[in-house]
């Protein structure tokens, strides 16, 4: 199990250019077609009502066309004023800047929820799985992809006596402060103890390696890969994982209201620009179209 934090730390990506200064122009084609590639193996073929967990500037979130609506969740302000400008104003998207340790929705609200690049920023990750959890309907999916400790090129390091921690050992580890790479039997336990079914598990970005990358034409690394994340073979550095919602929640994906308080679970009201918690008082702002729920504001 992880070890729980009291207040999990957050790995704050406010004004950090994510878009610029990871994707766009710096040579991840083939990382950003395998996963989405991987994303289409596995998404539901339509649905009502998705939520995308960590969801930076909207880089995948055109894969959820076949849903009727979709909450764009980021902690980060700036990461999804750079997803409204990427992905339009559109009523099927939903803005929500939020914390996913304290997500402010209503419970069995979402028939799936993605969350792509953003466990490895989790040092609690019992923790978002039971929020994630709260928030699916009873049979709601959920795609989880994870970073992979026991990945081909960190066995070969240890082997060679090159890498300090063992990547057979079940713990997460912590390489860079609020970078954990986890064990695939590890991230089953963690979601069977939250209410999970694990379906299946594609192994996703094979030929992340520069040199590779530089000489074989990408078309043939992303066919490759495409065909060996249909052979289960987990030694990838990134996982792709599908689980079905077990146990019980209620079923509330046909309710207009979407948001709960994330302190006190009340029932969230909107007037003008102000969100307003039925239960406490707390009470949030609207901002250009984002809903804001960081922090709660003060109103007189
Ligand atoms: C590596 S980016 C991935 C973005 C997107 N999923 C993608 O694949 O392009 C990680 C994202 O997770 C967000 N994030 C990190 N911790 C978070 C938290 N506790 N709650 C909500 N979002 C969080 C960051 O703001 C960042 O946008």
């Amino acid at each position: 199990m992880s070890k729980p934090d009291s207040q999990p730390r957050i790995c704050d990506y406010e004004g950090s250019n994510y878009r610029t200064d990871f994707w766009e122009g710096r040579g991840r084609e083939y990382e950003d077609r395998v996963e989405r590639i991987a994303l289409r193996k596995l998404l539901p073929k339509t649905g009502q009502r998705l939520l995308e967990v960590g969801a930076g500037f909207g880089r995948l979130t055109n894969e959820y066309a076949n849903f009727e609506q979709v909450i764009v969740l980021d902690y980060a302000l700036s990461n999804l004023q750079d997803a409204q400008e990427h992905l339009g104003r559109s009523p099927r998207y939903i803005y929500v800047a939020a914390d996913a340790y304290k997500l402010p929705f209503q419970p069995g609200i979402f028939d799936c929820v993605t969350v792509v690049r953003v466990l490895h920023h989790m040092s609690d990750v019992t923790r978002v799985l039971n929020q994630i959890r709260r928030v699916l309907s009873p049979g709601g999916t959920l795609i989880l992809e994870h970073a992979n400790k026991r990945n081909l090129k960190a066995l070969v390091r240890h082997a060679l006596n090159k890498q300090a921690w063992d990547p057979n050992n079940l713990d997460p580890v912590e390489f860079v402060e609020l970078n954990f790479d986890f064990h695939p039997e590890h991230i089953r336990q963690e979601l069977g103890r939250a209410g999970f079914d694990l379906k299946t598990r594609v192994p996703v970005s094979f030929f992340r390696l520069q040199p590779l990358k530089k000489y074989v034409p990408q078309n043939v690394l992303v066919g490759m890969d495409s065909a060996l994340q249909a052979t289960g073979l987990l030694y990838s550095p990134s996982i792709f994982t599908k689980s079905i919602a077990t146990g019980p929640t209620p079923d509330n994906r046909s309710v207009e209201t979407l948001f709960a308080c994330p302190e006190c679970g009340g029932e969230v009201v909107r007037s003008g620009e102000i969100l307003t918690c039925r239960t406490d008082g707390r009470r949030w702002a609207v901002r250009d179209g984002i809903y804001d729920f960081k922090a709660p504001i003060e109103v007189d």
